[in-house]
């Protein structure tokens, strides 16, 4: 039986043993947050992220392959790790991606459209930038950021001191804000011999910055724009060497796709395919990092995720429902919190916003739908 190492200890490895189990895959957990919630497998946890300390030695010694499930990570783990370990994806992915700097450096290199943006360290050097810009623009922490957090939208100049103060004094990104039609994301997976396979693209609703709906295949995407983001996640992929899942979020505007950011690892929109695709993220994830022949990643029908967050909600009557499936994470309710997720199928994209709607009402604190528009 392969045992699998996780750094991080969250929902998203929660989803990756329950994958793993039919493929005899075994699950040791390595926790920096001081917060695991996983609920299953062996978990150890160092907030200090000591490399000196024995239970690290004991995760790297008693497993066959190291992967992560979160990219806030030191960077120095990840490298002690991949000098004693085999590491998938490895240390390079996890420093492009926990950096906007270098993963907007690495989109311009590979021509792929992003935001103009501008890295500054200094309240002086913001003002020059949204200058520079043109208003409205984006402030976001160059790390560390997630969920929309570490983020402020400056509309006047004179919110500049604000928003450094808010979340400054440290390096920033600035972007110019995207009137984007709608926002998808875009998941690959390569193994290790650079096999590629790409999933549907899926359309997702944010609301205050935290995913919300995430609905996949997006509807409504003409053959161009399909091939375009296929194009750019397996540039990517490729050119980062990566094995395992990465995932590219995009915005769709009236001039084409313009990339937002990437993760490297499975990602929230990309919980669909549990049940909204033969081989989900999270088996051809382990798939990918143990060397197994990846798997069909097509989408049988539209099919929606709707994030369960904050409040767990009236679960009795979401499990009555015949076409509700339910996932909880185990993990105690907080305001913002992500606690679950319930995914819903169809076999028109009709049906599915009256079925997702149907679910909604059951979240308390769900914001509205917005359901596809008609083209
Ligand atoms: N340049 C931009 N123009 C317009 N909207 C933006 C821009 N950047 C971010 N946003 C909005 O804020 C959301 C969160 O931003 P981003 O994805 O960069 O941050 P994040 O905190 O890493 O989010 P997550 O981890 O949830 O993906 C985006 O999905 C989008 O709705
Ligand atoms: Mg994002």
């Amino acid at each position: 039986m392969k045992k699998i190492g996780i750094l991080g200890a969250g929902q998203l490895g929660r989803m990756l043993a329950l994958a793993g189990y039919p493929l005899e895959l075994d699950f040791f957990f390595y926790d920096t947050t001081g917060t695991p919630s996983v609920g299953l497998g062996n978990v150890s946890s160092d907030t200090s992220a000591n490399l000196e300390n024995p239970d690290l030695q004991t995760f790297i010694d008693s497993v066959d392959v190291v992967s992560y499930e979160f990219e806030h990570l030191p960077l120095q783990l990840a490298q002690h790790i991949e000098q004693k370990n085999t590491l998938h994806p490895s240390s390079r992915s996890l420093d492009v991606c926990q950096d906007r700097a270098k993963e907007k450096a690495l989109f311009d290199r590979l021509g792929i459209p992003t935001p103009s943006y501008r890295v500054i360290d200094t309240e002086q050097g913001l003002i020059k930038a949204v200058e520079e810009l043109g208003l409205p623009v984006v402030v976001k922490t160059t790390t560390e950021g997630y969920d929309g957090k570490g983020q402020f939208v400056i509309r006047q100049l004179e919110q500049c001191q604000e928003a450094w103060h808010t979340i400054g004094s440290r390096t920033l990104i600035v972007e110019a804000f995207v009137n984007f039609t709608r926002e998808l994301s875009i998941i690959a997976v390569r193994a290790t011999d650079d096999n590629i396979e790409v999933y549907p693209l899926a359309e997702n609703q944010h609301n205050d910055g935290i995913l919300r709906y995430s609905t996949a295949p997006a509807p409504r995407v003409d053959d161009e724009t399909a091939s375009q983001a296929r194009s750019y996640a397996k540039e990517l992929i490729h050119e980062l060497d990566h094995v395992g899942i990465l995932t590219l979020e995009l915005f769709e505007t009236e001039k084409g796709l313009v990339a937002n950011e990437m993760a490297p690892r499975v990602h929230n929109s990309g919980h669909w395919s549990i049940e909204g695709a033969p081989c989900s993220q999270f088996e051809n994830h382990l798939r990918a990092i143990t060397g197994l022949p990846l798997g069909c990643t097509q989408a049988s029908r539209p099919t929606c995720m709707i994030n369960i967050i904050g409040e767990k909600g009236d679960i009795q009557s979401l499990l009555e429902l015949p076409y509700a499936h339910v996932h909880l994470y185990a993990k105690e309710e907080r305001p913002g919190r992500k606690l679950g997720h319930v995914t819903v199928q169809a076999d028109s994209y009709e049906e599915l916003v009256w079925r997702v709607n149907n679910v909604a009402s059951l979240l308390p604190g769900s914001p509205e739908f917005g359901g596809y528009s008609t083209p």
